[in-house]
């Protein structure tokens, strides 16, 4: 049903060929994820999007690694993640990956600077002079610069959660991850990272997939994708924030229907 040559053709940076994820065995049994099929291409901003329950975390953390598919093909960065065992998963995983999560997730005793200096301290790989110069553009166009030396409880949540992109974006992966980024944001905090995540994609080319439940955070994304029941129930292109809510009551319709 599928294989690794008809992926390594396309430029996606995640597939799933019909992906699906179940919780528990018997009557318990939960299907978290029914049949994904879907491409991520390289520098897209995707939002993923669905009601509560729908397996929007569940899907990130497949995609990601963090968790294994029940059955079906996960591809990442090219490599088949389901064939992958832990150990492999998580080297591939430090390599291709970032994540920002809605509470920010920063280690509280070090400073700015070596929470963003975080990921290439555990890869076991010193900085060089060129990702450096990276690092310190990322402070400067996150507006962090005066803030490098400060702890993470000395900074407002949206000074946090530019932080935690910022570490996200520094080793340049092949896909962030970013669950409910604004979720304990305000208005204004939310749009500044909005915006910082939009320019990523556009300016870096930097590919990146957002859980959120936000029409608005969602209209910033190049491609909105709904997921209902674990089953990817919509798939469009850029819309606003307006269709975006309208596409949400049409998807949580369907989902009543199926229930
Ligand atoms: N670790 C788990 N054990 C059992 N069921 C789970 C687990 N994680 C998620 N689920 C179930 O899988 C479904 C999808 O969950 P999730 O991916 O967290 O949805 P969402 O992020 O859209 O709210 C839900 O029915 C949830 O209860
Ligand atoms: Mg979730």
């Amino acid at each position: 049903m599928f294989s690794i040559e008809s992926t390594s053709m396309s430029p996606a940076v995640v597939s799933f060929r019909q992906v699906s994820k179940s919780y528990g065995f018997g009557s318990a049994a939960v299907t978290a994820l029914d049949s994904i099929d879907i491409d991520v291409q390289q520098g897209e901003f995707t939002a993923i999007m669905g009601p509560s329950g729908s397996g929007k975390s569940t899907f990130m953390h497949v995609a990601a690694g963090l968790d294994d598919a029940t059955s079906g093909g996960v591809f990442l960065a090219g490599a088949p993640l389901h064939t992958l065992d832990d150990t492999a998963r998580t080297i591939l995983r430090r390599r291709n990956v970032g994540f920002v999560f809605q509470s920010f997730n920063l280690v509280p005793t070090l400073s700015v600077v070596e929470n963003i200096a975080l990921p290439f301290q555990l890869a076991g790989h010193s900085i060089t002079v060129e990702e450096q110069r990276w690092i310190d553009h990322l402070v400067h166009v996150l507006g962090l610069a005066a803030r490098i030396t400060h702890r993470p409880a000395e900074l407002s949540g949206g000074q946090q959660q530019r932080v935690a992109i910022a570490r996200a974006l520094a080793p340049r992966p092949a896909i962030v991850f970013a669950d409910e980024p604004t979720g304990n944001l305000d208005t204004r905090s939310s749009s500044e990272v909005l915006q910082l995540m939009r320019s990523a994609a556009t300016e870096y080319g930097q590919t990146i997939a957002m859980v959120s439940h936000d029409p608005i955070a969602a209209s910033y994304a190049d491609r909105v994708v709904v997921l209902a029941d674990g089953r990817l129930v919509a798939d469009h292109g850029r819309l606003t924030a307006q269709q975006i809510s309208q596409l949400l009551l049409t998807a949580e319709g369907a989902e009543g229907a199926s229930a």
